[in-house]
């Protein structure tokens, strides 16, 4: 795949890296790409705008307005023109205003307009880049979605030797090439999502529920949106927001919502994911006022909720993909296998409660992916948001 067509703004700031920054915009623009150079007044220090404008046929940016003629250059304009905005080098400095923003360059200010995914790639000296301080905003840009491509180790612009060089232009290119080649990599499908807890009410303030946060289906929802697919997320009742013009959001309460819902959108879907911790069973009789305490016990009578999951295995066809989920406590592979052959599952993705940090009320999740054939594939801990990637690659994509 080419970046044919693809609006790219690279950001240039002042480390002796950038002169690296001129062979990549060369080889972004071989590639077919449009590029618009934004650099900071340090920037400019290593490398001349003329020979970045040279390459890219555009005028640099790098002020808020022209000198002579009081132009401005609108640095929102840029941010929903790009396809992607790339950073580097990126020094400590504008990592620390990136983290932070501090947008007192037009790089920063394009940066915090950016409407698309940016990409940055750090070039320091080995104790700058392993700094504490560094560090943090390393990770604040990473929690902001940010991609950061790793600097390599080895002699750096001091004589150093250590981690802190710019990755090289070949690298950065085949990174940003992957990323818009999995951007497409579910173009056209249409993924049915079931996500979050349900609600079976008791009476007007009471209801039998579960720890289910939702953030593991949510989580999917994003990547597959993320991926190029259009989704239809039905949630239980989850503290969660979420924000794609391709995620389609239904909000259910109960199992029996979450049925209906299920099942009117499943015959127009290519894959349904069932993420949701759907309650097995209600009470019979849903009281219209409030349950007063009385002396004595209270027994609740309990009716089984229709499996969705079962449902929908039962109304799938050839082309469908049907991927379930299962929280064990125990004989978890065993008790796996049974739901993939009771509900007609083409995988299931088993979450064991006996692992920590996996499970219901954290960030991250370990599972282990089984197919029809009892084919086991094990993951490592890890955030729910990057196993939604390997959930997808491992199921969705596995046959492509
Ligand atoms: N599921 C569903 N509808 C239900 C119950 C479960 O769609 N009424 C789905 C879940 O979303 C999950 C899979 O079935 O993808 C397995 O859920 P789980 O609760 O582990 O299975 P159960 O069949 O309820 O088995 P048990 O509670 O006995 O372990």
């Amino acid at each position: 795949m080419s970046l044919k067509g693809k609006h790219i703004v690279l950001g240039i700031t002042g480390s002796i890296a950038a002169y690296k920054a001129a062979i990549l915009t060369r080889l972004f623009i071989k590639e077919g790409a449009e590029v618009q150079v934004v650099i900071t007044p340090a920037g400019k220090e290593f490398i001349t705008p003329v020979t970045l404008s040279a390459l890219t046929g555009k005028p640099v940016v790098s002020e808020f307005f022209t000198a002579n003629d009081g132009t401005w250059h609108s640095h929102v304009d840029l941010g929903l023109w790009a396809d992607l905005m790339v950073v580097a080098p990126a020094t400590a400095s504008t990592l620390g205003k990136m983290a932070n923003g501090i947008a007192d360059n037009m790089l920063i200010t394009t940066y915090l307009s950016m409407k698309a995914p940016v990409f940055i790639a750090p070039a320091m000296d080995l104790d700058m880049f392993a700094h504490p301080s560094t560090q943090r905003n390393i990770s604040i840009l990473k929690s902001y979605g940010n991609q950061i491509i790793e600097p390599a180790s080895g002699e750096l612009a001091s004589h150093l030797i250590g981690k802190g060089r710019m990755e090289e232009p070949e690298s950065i290119v085949k990174e940003v090439k992957a990323y818009f080649e999995k951007k497409k990599s579910l173009s056209g499908k249409r993924i049915l999502i079931t996500a979050g807890p349900t609600y079976e009410r008791l009476d007007p303030v009471r209801f039998i529920g579960n720890y289910s946060t939702g953030k593991m289906g949510f989580a999917l929802a994003e990547e597959c949106a993320c991926r190029g697919a259009e989704v239809i997320l039905v949630a239980g009742p989850v503290a969660l927001s979420i924000d794609h013009p391709q995620i389609h959001r239904i909000d259910v309460e109960s199992a029996d919502e979450m049925y209906h819902e299920a099942t009117t959108v499943f015959p127009s879907v290519d894959v349904a994911i069932l993420c949701a911790a759907v309650a097995d069973y209600r009470p019979e009789i849903k009281s219209e006022t409030k349950i007063k305490r009385k002396g004595d016990n209270l027994n609740l009578a309990l009716v089984p909720n229709k499996d969705i999951a079962a449902e929908l295995g039962r109304l799938k066809s050839e082309k469908q993909l049907l991927v379930g989920f299962a929280l064990e406590t125990d004989n978890e592979q065993e008790n796996a296998k049974k739901k993939v052959e009771k509900k007609n599952l083409d995988y299931i993705v088993l979450n064991s409660l006996r692992n920590p940090g996996a499970g219901f009320r954290t960030d991250t999740n370990q599972v282990t992916i089984i197919d029809r054939n009892g084919n086991e594939d094990n993951f490592e801990l890890k955030l729910k948001t990057a196993l939604a990637s390997d959930i997808i690659e491992q199921t969705l994509l596995k046959n492509k």
